[in-house]
């Protein structure tokens, strides 16, 4: 029996245990469960002399947290206006999506501003962020970097500099002595944020550090300290298109909602203007499996294009592929067409996608769906110049998403002529003036929905 007060904790996903375990009860590993040491690093870095603290009354802050802009304007907007000074964010994303290229171009933003600016690589040589400094033309006497990645050396750095904004690239490769678990383990990086957020509170750094994810999700890194920092960010898209999405998912000082879209361009990101024009293609004519919509991202209405794919299957298990599109509503849409609609699709191959990028998974994307799978299967197009609007219940019916107005206003400014929406927001659409200049087509169902594009004759007889 381990004497009373020791624990042991797992390598691989810090479950705690307070006997030792040959298996680890978390995740099921072997021989990862090793005994905590008492954390040193907290108590060499001074807590242990500190005080009894004295508790004070609540009051409000006398002045608003301080901001520092970087001005580019899509992190701006993610950030809630601006770098907090004392405050923790963690970018996360995928390696390659453009992190570090990200975070350079705002330091080189920073520092162009005077506020002094230390990158801290644990992952890059000084040749390799040099050349990628140069390659985008940065260099400033403010802009400062440290190649290194044990913890104890980076604090005593950042305290005898004091940056403005410090970044950190990446947290799988810092590291905290006397942590038994390696660089990028659960240990390590919990520690490490923990340190850095006790840092950058007390001299008043805004502190960025850069946590990489796969695709699943699944490294056990950023997921696993979402909860210790005041801001998440990530930035997503698709590494073979140049858009890229941030995307504000907790934010202590800001909205959470917020998204920024940036372009990787060969000269670094590039921010998206207007981002409505490059999610929807234009096209000259019309084609077949293409349905537009508007999604809210953040607070901002944007039009997509859902592109879908039916093909005869050869499969016991015909494929449902999406991409962009959340899978379980396309597997409710699709069963719609087929129990509502009576459209053959069980023995079809079913690809779904959205264009540019983007992952939604709000339900305003339904119709959108259904309109562009049936367009596909029929091998028929929607006509040019038509967008729809709604979610699909089970039994068919189509039903209003929030924020109704902005999608229809978002469609009209974009030159969409024709709108198909809910029937049970028709009336109100008309009433707040939506409906001049454009011609609004309430629809009761799927099947209504699909008549009125001139689609339905060719579903009965196929
Ligand atoms: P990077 O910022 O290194 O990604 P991360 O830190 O998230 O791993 O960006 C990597 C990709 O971006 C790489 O494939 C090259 C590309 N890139 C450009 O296309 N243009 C540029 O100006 C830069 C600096 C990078
Ligand atoms: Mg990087």
């Amino acid at each position: 029996m381990a004497p009373k007060g020791t624990s042991f904790v797992c390598s691989e996903c810090g479950e705690l245990s307070y006997r030792w375990l040959g298996r680890c009860p978390g995740c099921g590993a072997y021989g990862t469960m090793a005994e905590r040491s008492e954390v040193p690093s907290r108590g060499c870095s001074g807590l242990a002399q500190r005080e009894t603290p004295v508790p004070h009354p609540l009051l409000a802050p006398e002045a608003e947290e301080s901001r520092m802009p970087s001005g580019i304007g899509e992190l701006d907007r993610v950030l809630g206006g601006g770098a907090v000074a004392g405050s923790l964010v963690l970018l996360g994303g995928e390696p390659g999506i453009g992190k570090s290229t990200l975070l350079l171009q705002a330091a080189a933003r920073w520092a162009a501003q005077g506020v002094r600016v230390m990158l801290v690589s644990g992952e890059e040589s000084e040749a390799q962020v040099g050349s990628r400094a140069a390659r985008l033309g940065i260099s400033h006497p403010d802009l400062l970097l440290l190649c290194e990645s044990d913890l104890d050396v980076l604090e005593r750095a950042t305290r005898s500099v004091v940056p403005g904004v410090m970044v950190v690239d990446s947290l799988q490769t810092m590291w905290v002595p006397g942590i038994d678990s390696h660089p990028g383990g659960v240990s390590q990086m919990r520690e490490s944020v923990f340190r850095l957020q006790r840092l950058a509170k007390e001299i008043g750094t805004a502190v960025f550090v850069v946590g990489h994810v796969t695709k699943e999700g699944v490294v056990a890194g950023p997921r696993l300290v979402e909860h210790m920092v005041d801001c998440v960010l990530y930035f997503e898209g698709d590494r073979f298109d140049g858009l890229r999405i941030l995307r504000a998912v907790k934010n202590r000082f800001g909205s959470s909602s917020e998204v920024g879209i940036f372009e990787m361009t060969d000269g670094g990101l590039r921010e998206v203007e207007d981002p409505s024009f490059r999610f929807v293609v234009p096209r000259a004519r019309p084609v077949a499996g293409t349905a537009s919509a508007v999604v809210v991202e953040g607070k901002r209405p944007l039009a997509v294009e859902v592109q879908a794919l039916v093909a005869p299957s050869c499969l016991p298990t015909p494929k449902r592929v999406s991409s962009g599109v959340d899978p379980k509503r396309l597997a409710v849409n699709v069963a719609v067409l087929e129990r509502r609609v009576g459209m053959r699709l069980t023995d079809r191959d079913i690809y779904v996608s959205l264009t540019g990028g983007l992952r939604v998974s709000e339900p305003s994307l339904d119709l959108a769906v259904c309109l562009a799978v049936a367009s596909s299967h029929l091998d028929k197009p929607l006509p040019l110049g038509t967008l729809v609007l709604g979610e699909v219940s089970l039994t068919g019916e189509v039903h209003r998403v929030s924020r109704m107005a902005d999608r229809i206003r978002e469609a009209k400014r974009l030159g969409y002529g024709r709108i198909l929406l809910p029937c049970s927001f028709l009336e109100e659409a008309k009433g707040m003036g939506l409906s001049k200049d454009i011609d609004l087509v309430g629809v009761v169902d799927v099947e209504e929905a699909l008549r009125a594009v001139s689609l339905l004759s060719c579903a009965a007889s196929r």
